[in-house]
């Protein structure tokens, strides 16, 4: 009867620094999977922002809008607007004999062109088809600096003369 006792202490008394490290073990195991699990998401995280970021700039520059905007004038507007915006079977869109005030600013003119251009093909090309070429336009009438940045919550800011 004593020895079964003393073996059931013994074990009582085994068992449970047997748990703690076992317990600690899996425990550190645990953070040590976490973080390598966390390291390379952030990793990608921050390589992700960063070709985000190099693409955002080439694209932010007017002027570099502007160039992709021609190529989108020449191909879906020159038929009808001339092939330098100076107007054949529609208004022209280009220099003194242009007239863009209406739209007030750059969002306005960016709506009339999303919704009712090319004429014969409403609402066709991409929205930054359409933002590449109503930089082009802009440019081309002076409205915008060629080197500015483009903010696109900064639309209506560019008023039209
Ligand atoms: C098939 C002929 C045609 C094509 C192609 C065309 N347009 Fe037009 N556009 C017109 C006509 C006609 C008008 C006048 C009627 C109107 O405002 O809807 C006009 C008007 C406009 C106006 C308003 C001008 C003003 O003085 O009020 C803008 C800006 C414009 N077009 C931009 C574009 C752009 C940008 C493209 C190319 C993405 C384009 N158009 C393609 C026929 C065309």
């Amino acid at each position: 009867m004593n020895k079964l006792r003393v073996l059931q202490a013994c074990s009582l008394i085994l068992y449970f620094p047997l748990m703690i490290i076992l317990t600690t073990c899996t425990t550190t195991k645990n953070t040590v999977t976490n973080n390598e699990n966390n390291s390379p998401v952030s990793t990608s995280t921050t390589i992700t922002s960063l070709s985000t970021s190099v693409t955002t700039s080439n694209d932010t520059i007017v002027e570099m809008m502007a160039e992709k905007g021609q190529i989108v004038y020449a191909a879906h507007c020159a038929s009808c607007h001339g092939e330098n915006g100076e107007g054949g079977l529609a208004f022209p869109l280009i220099g003194t004999k242009a007239n863009l005030a209406k739209y007030d600013d750059a969002n306005g003119l960016l709506n009339k062109i999303s919704s009712t251009m090319p004429k014969n093909s409403p609402g066709s090309l991409s929205q930054q088809d359409n933002i590449n070429v109503l930089f082009f336009l802009l440019l081309q009438n002076n409205e915008v600096s060629g080197q500015s940045l483009y903010d696109p919550n900064a639309l209506s800011q560019i008023k039209l003369n």
